[in-house]
Formats: structure tokens, C-alpha cells, sequence
């Protein structure tokens, strides 16, 4: 088959490899019909994700049919059409009893397209797949549903409800990547009263605004604290969600955080970030930090189904599977290319 292969910093190929087979009881293969890039994969190939080794398939996102199934798979069958979790989890030790599925002690958590094989590929082996498959219900669109594998999970776990939004609130969100728009599009489940979206780029703060935002802050001049405490008449937010992964975007968070609310960290950061204890400490804050488990994956998809969520607005552009390399081109250059998402389909 053919795949996107990573081989060390910068390099890549869409090279031959061989079909993926059955290794556990509790594995399916799955051929992909529809993958995406994340920015993840980007991080992978800067080099920042040495856990990812030469000739590791990247790609933990996407939507396929089931080409076969392991013994011990009760809940899908071959022909059965898929959305994939970027989390595998096994659904039976005692952080996925938790609902930890990203801290799965079986050899679960987020290892496709990164311990293992993944997704931008003709096929993939998908380990656990009872816990981490979920049918794709008839009639949806596919191509939204890929959203679900990674980014509207993260969004809606890390920054929604781990901020606790709830109605009336104000919330700002730092960072309109897929990952923060994900977060503005969930956050409205909630109904709060304003939305603020803080970013660099022009053109994302105008998506974030069709999105839901109900005020924009361009923080290119600096200014983002003096202008999000503007417009809260100096209060602050209820929930400040961090969507970024810098040092500069969570100080940002500390500083416009009202007293009692909620800083909820979604970025993955890979510097020292300091806490301002020194002001905080008489707050009432509440700080927090996740891994995406999509636990609430049954739930974002009815949503979809229903018409109430709408991730399909994240897809900006489309390719095919044998352009794959072409498609990350166009996602590393993300904001000359005026990318979110982009679908990647087999045919
Ligand atoms: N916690 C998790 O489980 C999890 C899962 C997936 C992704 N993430 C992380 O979430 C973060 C966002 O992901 P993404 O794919 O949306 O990333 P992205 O790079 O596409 O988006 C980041 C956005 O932040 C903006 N930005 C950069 N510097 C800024 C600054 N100083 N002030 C304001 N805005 C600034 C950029 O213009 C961009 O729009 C990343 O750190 C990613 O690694 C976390
Ligand atoms: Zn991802
Ligand atoms: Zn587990």
C-alpha cells in the first residue's frame, strides 16, 4: 500500500509499504477513505516529537471502512464504516474507567501516527477498536466527521469543559487554529454571553467572527491584556482558554483571568511557563491542563447529526490521498495559504 512516511527531521515520502495485518485479538484494519493533517504532524516533522521514529506512517485522524477484525472485536464487523479516535484506549484499566483514555495504561493513548503506524495511509491498524472506533451513523458528512477524530474533542475537552463555561459567561481564547475555533464552536453549547477571540492573524480573526466570536483582538501591536480588559470594562474573563502553546499566550490568560474563573490550558507547550502566584493567589482561580481523552466523542457526533455542530466550516481545502505531500505543503504554509483544515480523500 501506499503511505506518508516520516524519516527523520524535514523529510518525508509517499512511499510503498506493506498492508497493515491483524497483530492482537483486539485490532481491526481499516481502509481510509478520508485523512487529514493536524498540527501535530507538523510538530513531528520540525523534529519536536523525537518519540516519532524513521519510517513511522504519521496521521492519527480520519474516517474508513473496516477491511477486517481480530476475535476478540465484538462491536464491528468488515464493510462497518468508521470514524478513528486520534486516542486508542482499551476501555478496561483503571484511567479508562476514569474516562482517562489518553492516559490508557495498556498501551492506549495517543500512539497512532506516533508509536505506531497511522492514518494517512491506504490502511491502518487500529488496536482496542472496540473502545476506539465509533460507526459512522448513515447519511452523515464524512468529511466533517474527520473533525472529530482530533480537533473537536481537544477543543471541547481541554477548553470547554475544563474551563466550566456556562451560560452568560465571558470567554476569550487565545489562538484561532483549528484547535481554538473548535473550542469557540463548542463553547456555544453553553450559550455565553461573549466570546473573544485573540489572535495574530487577520484573516483567522475574521473565520473565528462567521464562527460565533462576538469581539475580535488582534494581539500583533502587543496589546491583547489592555484591550480584552477594554472590553470587559476592566473585569476580565470568566474563562480564559489557551490555544496556543507559548509562554506569552498563558501569561496573557493569567492577566486578563477575572477573580474566580477559570484558565484552561489546551497548547502544548514545550517551555517553562511562570505562574504569577504573586496576584493569583487571592483569585479564586482555577487552573487546568488535559490531554484530549475524546471521551465525549458519542456526543459531538449527535451533535453532528443533528444539524447543532457544523466542522465542516474548518475545511479549507481538499486533496487527494496520492497528493498527500502536496497537502502538507499547503498546511505548513497555513497562514499565506489561508488553511485550517484540509480533507484528504482516497478517490
Ligand atoms: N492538549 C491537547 O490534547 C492538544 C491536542 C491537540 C492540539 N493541542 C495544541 O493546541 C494548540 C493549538 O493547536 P492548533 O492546531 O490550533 O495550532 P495552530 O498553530 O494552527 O494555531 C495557533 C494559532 O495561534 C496563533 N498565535 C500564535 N502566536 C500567538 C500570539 N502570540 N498571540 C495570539 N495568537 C497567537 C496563530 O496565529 C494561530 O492562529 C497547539 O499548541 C497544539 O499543539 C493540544
Ligand atoms: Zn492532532
Ligand atoms: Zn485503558
Amino acid at each position: 500500500m501506499k503511505a506518508l512516511v516520516y524519516h527523520g527531521p524535514g523529510k518525508r515520502s509517499w512511499e510503498e509499504k506493506p498492508k497493515p495485518a491483524i497483530k492482537d485479538a483486539t485490532d481491526a484494519i481499516v481502509r481510509i477513505e478520508k485523512t487529514t493533517i493536524c498540527g501535530t504532524d507538523l510538530h513531528i516533522m520540525k523534529g519536536d516529537v523525537p518519540t516519532v521514529t524513521d519510517g513511522r506512517i504519521l496521521g492519527h485522524e480520519g474516517v474508513g471502512v473496516v477491511e477486517e477484525v481480530g476475535s476478540a472485536v465484538s462491536s464491528f464487523k468488515k464493510g462497518d464504516r468508521v470514524l478513528i479516535s486520534c486516542i486508542t484506549s482499551c476501555g478496561k484499566c483503571e484511567a479508562c474507567k476514569k474516562g482517562m483514555y489518553s492516559h490508557c495504561s495498556n498501551g492506549g493513548g495517543w500512539i497512532l501516527g506516533h508509536l505506531i503506524d497511522g492514518t494517512q495511509a491506504e490502511y491502518v491498524r487500529t488496536p482496542f477498536a472496540d473502545n476506539s472506533l465509533y460507526l459512522v451513523p448513515k447519511g452523515v458528512d464524512e468529511d466533517a466527521l474527520v473533525m472529530l477524530s482530533d480537533i473537536l474533542p481537544t477543543g471541547f475537552e481541554c477548553g470547554v469543559l475544563n474551563g466550566a463555561v456556562k451560560p452568560g459567561d465571558t470567554v476569550a481564547i487565545i489562538g484561532a487554529g483549528p484547535v481554538g475555533l473548535a473550542a469557540l464552536l463548542t463553547a456555544q453549547f453553553y450559550s455565553p454571553a461573549e466570546l473573544i477571540m485573540v489572535d495574530l492573524d487577520a484573516n483567522r480573526l475574521e473565520v473565528a467572527k462567521q464562527f460565533g466570536a462576538t469581539k475580535l483582538v488582534n494581539s500583533g501591536d502587543g496589546k491583547a491584556v489592555e484591550k480584552v480588559m477594554a472590553l470587559t470594562g476592566g473585569k476580565g474573563v470568566d474563562v480564559a482558554i489557551e490555544a496556543v502553546g507559548i509562554p506569552a499566550t498563558f501569561d496573557t490568560c493569567q492577566d486578563i483571568v477575572a477573580a474566580g474563573g477559570h484558565i484552561a490550558n489546551i497548547g502544548v507547550h514545550g517551555k517553562a511557563v511562570s505562574l504569577k502566584l504573586e496576584k493569583l493567589w487571592a483569585h479564586n482561580i482555577t487552573i487546568t491542563t488535559r490531554l484530549v481523552d475524546t471521551v465525549t466523542t458519542p456526543m459531538l457526533l449527535k451533535n453532528v447529526v443533528s444539524g447543532r455542530l457544523s466542522p465542516r466550516k474548518l475545511i479549507t481545502h481538499e486533496f487527494k490521498l496520492d497528493d498527500v505531500m502536496k497537502a502538507y505543503d499547503t498546511f505548513g504554509n497555513a497562514a499565506k495559504e489561508r488553511a485550517l483544515k484540509v480533507i484528504i480523500r482516497k478517490a
